[in-house]
């Protein structure tokens, strides 16, 4: 099991739907390829972890890094031989964190909105931290269970469970 956890920043911002449809879009073909996903995304940057057979994974991170809606796509870790999936609920799910009252709540006082758009997201540990902090509460809010027995792919997520707060 590989994982590739990259950050990017879109070329022209999107909607909040546009956001959910290409979640949707990336989670179907996903879902294909045997990939789980889960992304955060703060006024136009994103942190996205993608995890699934080596191969594949490669292959769709290959792919992502020419979609010409972002750009600046750097990878944060790459970690090969993982025993289970991290982010295994579904096939790919986005939550937005553009909420100063999100990161207040979940996060504690000294984060805010602005710490996905600083070079702390580069940092492995930060980066694959707050995405399990989003995770967590993503799964909590859409009562869905961390992780699928037996490594099977995850789910299409549903449009409400793309967290907006
Ligand atoms: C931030 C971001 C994350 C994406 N994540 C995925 C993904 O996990 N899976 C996926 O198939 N496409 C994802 N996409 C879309 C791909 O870049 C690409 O448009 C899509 O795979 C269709 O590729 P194709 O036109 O070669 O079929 C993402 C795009 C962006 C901007």
């Amino acid at each position: 099991m590989l994982q590739i956890v990259f950050r990017s920043q879109l070329t022209r911002l999107l909607s909040y739907i546009d956001i959910q449809r290409l979640c949707l879009a990336a989670a179907k073909n996903n879902r294909k390829a045997g990939i789980t996903g889960f992304a955060v995304e703060c006024g136009g940057a994103f942190l996205v972890s993608i995890e699934g057979d080596p191969r594949a994974v490669r292959d769709m991170f290959n792919r992502m890094v020419q979609d010409p809606r972002h750009d600046t796509v750097q990878m944060v870790c790459c970690e090969e031989g993982l025993g289970r999936r991290r982010f295994g609920a579904w096939a790919m799910n986005v939550m937005f964190m553009d909420d100063d009252l999100f990161w207040h709540r979940v996060l504690g006082s000294s984060f805010s909105c602005d710490q996905m758009l600083s070079p702390r997201t580069m940092e492995p540990a930060f980066a694959l931290g707050l995405l399990a902090m989003a995770y967590q509460y993503a799964c909590a809010e859409a009562e869905t269970a961390p992780s699928l027995p037996g490594g099977r792919p995850g789910r299409i997520p549903r449009i409400r469970h793309m967290f907006r707060r």
